[in-house]
């Protein structure tokens, strides 16, 4: 079975579209546009989510049922919700919840209506093939493929794996205010995006694994939104595609 590749950004599935190569075909499916090839010799599914939850939700269901992928990897930029998780460094969910899920009084805060929990927890043995990839990806590539000059505008140095909670939600968090007061009611988040819970939550539906892979572009707080989109461009389509082909490297073999 295929390996579903998904991500928000426009940017970071362009590298690995040019990967695919002549060898793939394209067939568009509900205003997206899915990528069918192999990368590194693994058969794939490469689709652009677009943003938000609704967004994930249905790619992810298409990948499933129209195109049969066995498991889903999302790659894609996370505000850090926490000091030690800073810009540059990659958080591997171990869990991820939706932070905006509020049925009360019906269900407690943050519990998903009749599936009776608020948290889905990753595959573990993916989540160390992930970790570990990132890690190669940081030791033998980056260097060579970020310029140094990047890393000074961003102030990244020494980029490290975190392995975390990750909190979705339909808001680009970009307020130091709303980022605490998030904290308060989820104290364990690393990070914070768009899209993670709803594919984890299709995924456990459907009963097969996912992998979410965040690349921390900024810190949700005022300084978000003038970070961002060149971020994305310099930085996180280049960790993306890096880390990804550290792991289907090692998949192979
Ligand atoms: N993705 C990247 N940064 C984010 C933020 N601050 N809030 C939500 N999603 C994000």
């Amino acid at each position: 079975m295929p390996i579903g590749l998904m991500s928000a950004m426009q940017e970071e599935n362009s590298k690995l579209i040019a990967e695919l190569g002549e060898d793939h075909h394209v067939i568009d499916k509900g205003m997206r546009r899915y990528h069918v090839g192999s990368l590194w010799e693994i058969p794939v599914v490469v689709v652009f989510s677009r943003w938000g939850k609704v967004a994930a939700a249905t790619t992810a269901t298409c990948l499933i049922t129209e195109f049969n992928v066995g498991e889903i990897i999302f790659t894609g930029v996370a505000g850090g919700a926490d000091p030690e998780v800073r810009v540059g460094d990659v958080v591997v969910a171990t869990g991820l919840c939706q932070h905006d899920m509020d049925a009360r009084p019906l269900f407690p805060r943050h519990e998903i209506p009749l599936i009776g929990r608020s948290t889905f927890q990753s595959d573990i043995s993916r989540r160390v093939h992930a970790v570990e990839a990132t890690k190669r990806f940081f030791l033998n590539d980056l260097v060579s493929q970020i310029d140094k000059s990047v890393f000074a505008e961003f102030g990244i140095v020494d980029p490290q794996v975190i392995e975390g909670e990750i909190a979705s939600g339909d808001k680009f968090i970009a307020a130091t205010a709303e980022i605490k007061e998030l904290k308060s009611r989820l104290p364990r988040t690393s990070c914070v995006e768009m899209e993670g819970a709803a594919v984890a939550q299709v995924c456990y539906e459907y009963d097969i694994p996912w992998t979410v892979i965040r690349t921390i572009s900024d810190a949700a707080n005022e300084a978000a939104v003038i970070d961002f989109p060149k971020f994305v461009t310099a930085v996180a389509s280049t960790y993306s595609y890096g880390i990804l082909k550290q792991l289907f490297q090692r998949l192979r073999t």
